[in-house]
């Protein structure tokens, strides 16, 4: 009597098993949760000690929240008229959840850029290849006459937790050419997040 081995039907693979071509062996359903349950603990207080006394009006703001060898989350303040520029993640996988305040993201689709804003308990999930922008969205907000945004009233925090796995290493940043092609204009080394 023989005994055939039966290969596993990728149809039914179990969703914890690791993509072989993917540096991690996180899915974005898992950063996904892991930013929302980031947020959960944020608005519980786990991370107070962490928190300025004040958030700044100006100057952008975020703090690591958890580091190990798979991610690194982050909590991220952001403030008004600051860009990250388009940029990617490198080879890491990343997401995040909104805590306060709203996001605008800006995607490079491979034709435009496509605009969605992210209000408080949406999330978003960035597979690798991922180009974005994202600022702060102020619905309210008034445009001045050097066309800058300004805040009708006191700047209140908007606020974001994210996940990266594997944990950030580098970033490059990206123009838009004038044939609506996307150009890559520098790489940086940085564990920091945008
Ligand atoms: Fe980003």
């Amino acid at each position: 009597m023989t005994t055939t081995l039966r290969r596993p039907d990728p149809r039914f693979e179990p969703a914890h098993v690791r993509p072989a071509n993917l540096p991690t062996r996180l899915r974005p359903a898992d950063l996904l949760r892991i930013t929302d349950q980031g947020v959960a603990d944020v608005l519980d207080g786990v991370y107070d000690h962490l928190l300025p006394r004040h958030w700044d009006p100006v100057e952008r703001w975020a703090t690591r929240l958890v580091s190990n060898d798979d991610l690194d989350v982050w909590l991220i303040s952001w403030t008004p008229d600051r860009s990250t520029e388009l940029h990617d993640h490198a080879g890491s996988l990343g997401a995040l959840t909104v805590l306060s305040g709203s996001l605008r993201e800006y995607r490079w689709t491979g034709q435009d850029l496509a605009l969605r804003v992210l209000d408080a308990g949406d999330q978003a999930a960035f597979p690798l290849g991922w180009v974005h922008d994202v600022q702060r969205h102020d619905p309210l907000a008034i445009q001045t006459e050097s066309g800058a945004q300004a805040s009708p009233g006191p700047i209140t925090p908007t606020l974001s937790v994210h996940a990266y796995s594997p944990p950030l290493t580098a970033m490059s940043f990206y123009a838009v050419t004038d044939h609506a092609t996307l150009r890559r204009t520098r790489t940086e080394l940085t564990d920091e997040p945008e």
